[in-house]
């Protein structure tokens, strides 16, 4: 049985894409409801609740785990590797995805503000691509608007507006590659890419794709 969490529904847009890769694998999904969201969080906070979201899945059976929330991946790579034995986490593929795609070497990363201010995505991509230019834009808004139930096909003028004014610090930037890194955006995938012109890479698609490809 496969393991998802998230602090709410951002780790769906990572189900349906491993329910679209292995349709017949046995998934757990513990949304951390109690404790959402998980973007205003200090780090020692978030460590304690990705060890205990972990331990959760792992006590119902769990035997892999996609940690489908980029503010928690944010801090899983500073734990003991013996604590997170078996999950797979999601800013390094998406960055991965974003260095493969970028043609004019500048990346926008919209995320939530702990992922913002642990630098994850900034770090791996440099790593990757030193001369990279990367430009982060934290948005709690666009989490609370997900978590309340927008999603790309019901958006109303006043949702859209936000997600404008949300995404305008970016336009002056050219991305020519944006990444969604932080799961909730990818339930926004549509209407946030018709806001920016550039290539989109989601957090959410790149774990579960690799997690799907180390499924038998
Ligand atoms: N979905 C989560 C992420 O990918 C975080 C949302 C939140 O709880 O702030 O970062």
């Amino acid at each position: 049985m496969i393991g998802i969490f998230d602090s709410g529904v951002g780790g769906f847009a990572a189900l349906s894409k491993l329910r679209e890769l292995r349709p017949r694998v046995d998934v757990a999904y513990l949304a951390d409801r109690k404790n959402a969201p998980y973007g205003t969080k200090s780090i020692s906070e978030l460590e304690r609740l990705v060890l205990r979201d972990i331990d959760i899945l792992r006590a119902m059976g769990a035997e892999k785990i996609l940690a489908a929330c980029c503010t928690a991946c944010s801090v899983i790579d500073r734990l003991d590797t013996t604590l997170t034995k078996g999950v797979t986490t999601i800013i390094k593929p998406a960055a991965r995805a974003a260095v493969k795609k970028t043609e004019n070497g500048k990346i926008a990363v919209i995320c939530t503000d702990a992922t913002a201010k642990s630098q994850a995505f900034e770090s791996e991509l440099k790593r990757l691509m030193p001369d990279i230019e990367v430009k982060t834009k934290p948005s709690a808004r666009l989490v609370e608007l997900a978590e309340c139930g927008a999603r790309d096909s019901r958006l109303d003028k006043s949702e859209l507006d936000i997600i404008r004014s949300e995404l305008s610090p970016l336009l002056d930037f050219g991305a020519d590659t944006v990444i969604l890194g932080c799961t909730h955006f990818s339930l926004l995938k549509h209407s946030i890419s018709g806001c920016l012109n550039a290539d989109f890479v989601s957090a959410a698609d790149e774990g579960a794709s690799l997690l799907a490809a180390s499924l038998k």
